[in-house]
């Protein structure tokens, strides 16, 4: 067995997330990687309205056996419209399994104070992994200035660069869903990760590979079912892209991919060039995801889920 994530520093992570079948696979995997300690979840509309995804990221916690994580219920909106939710990919509850109605409930405070605090009340603080729109984390430093700068790192799964987009042909979901927020965070200047589709587009497994899924543990176990239960749902569907977990792999191992130093624009303008994603100059301060080391990822992922019968051939 190879792990190739650090064991000596662990990692302490927030997931800031829209769950979502792909945002699913990636709580689970950062829940069980050893050397990571998950201090909560944020939550953000988008793959489902604000409701579902607080709901379902409360549920998936449950259903993990780790209900004393809190979540904190963050945008219903973005910062200028409203959200419209994933169905066609994540169907209509997010989720392509059910699970138990969850009796946590969500913390006192709502997203964008609960990441001030954990950012304020230490040295270095989590790790943020923003797998959904980023209309929390724009909010948060519009609210704060600069506090992005403490956290251990910020990883964002989301636009498409010098690539085909999947909601409109330019632009990525995530990103579409609120280029405004997109566009502020990126232009930060704050160093940060950016997974793109390009990158998650080298990670994916067929309806064949997903079908000879078996797993050692039952948080592998409910990880192999909802993307068989995703499969399930659509016969047309051959092929499962791990968007939100390559942005959680990078995190426990950045080895998982060679990176490109990029400066990055978001379109602002209503229209063709809404939510794309354009270089605005190299080097810059997004180390974004460029050569993904398939095998390397598929290693970690099969390891951390315990994953069985999983040949991939990357
Ligand atoms: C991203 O959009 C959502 O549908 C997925 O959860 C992922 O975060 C991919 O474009
Ligand atoms: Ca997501």
């Amino acid at each position: 067995m190879t792990i190739h994530y650090n064991l000596e520093a662990p990692l302490r992570l927030i997931l800031d997330t829209d769950p979502g079948v792909d945002d699913a696979i990636a709580i689970l995997m950062a829940l069980a990687a050893r050397q990571a300690e998950v201090l909560a979840l944020t939550t953000v509309g988008g793959n489902v309205p604000r409701a579902r995804a607080t709901r379902n990221a409360l549920a998936l916690l449950q259903a993990a056996g780790r209900p004393g994580i809190p979540v904190a219920r963050g945008a219903a909106r973005p910062l200028s419209g409203r959200f419209r939710p994933s169905v066609a990919f994540h169907g209509p509850g997010g989720l392509s399994v059910r699970l138990p109605e969850p009796s946590a409930t969500t913390a006192g405070q709502g997203a964008v104070d609960f990441l001030a605090d954990s950012l304020m009340s230490s040295p270095t603080g989590p790790t943020i992994i923003a797998l959904g729109p980023l209309t929390n984390l724009s909010r948060l430093e519009r609210s704060r200035p600069g506090i992005l700068h403490r956290s251990g790192g910020v990883v964002i799964m989301g636009g498409a660069v010098e690539t085909a987009g999947n909601v409109t042909p330019r632009a990525e979901f995530n990103f579409h869903s609120d280029p405004l927020a997109a566009a502020h965070v990126l232009g930060l200047g704050s160093p940060m990760t950016l997974v793109d589709l390009a990158a998650c587009r080298q990670v994916g497994i067929s309806r064949e590979q997903a079908a000879g899924l078996s797993a050692g543990t039952s948080l592998g176990r409910l990880a192999a079912r909802i993307v068989q239960g995703w499969f399930a749902r659509d016969e047309r569907r051959q092929r499962f892209e791990f968007y939100d977990p390559l942005a959680v792999a990078l995190a426990l191992d950045p080895g998982v991919a060679t990176m490109r130093p990029v400066a990055l624009t978001v379109g602002v303008t209503e229209g063709d060039h809404w939510g794309e994603t354009t270089i605005a100059g190299e080097p810059g301060p997004i180390a974004l995801a460029a050569k993904v080391d398939a095998s390397r990822f598929f290693d970690l992922l099969g390891e951390l889920l315990e994953w069985r019968g999983f040949e991939v051939n990357a």
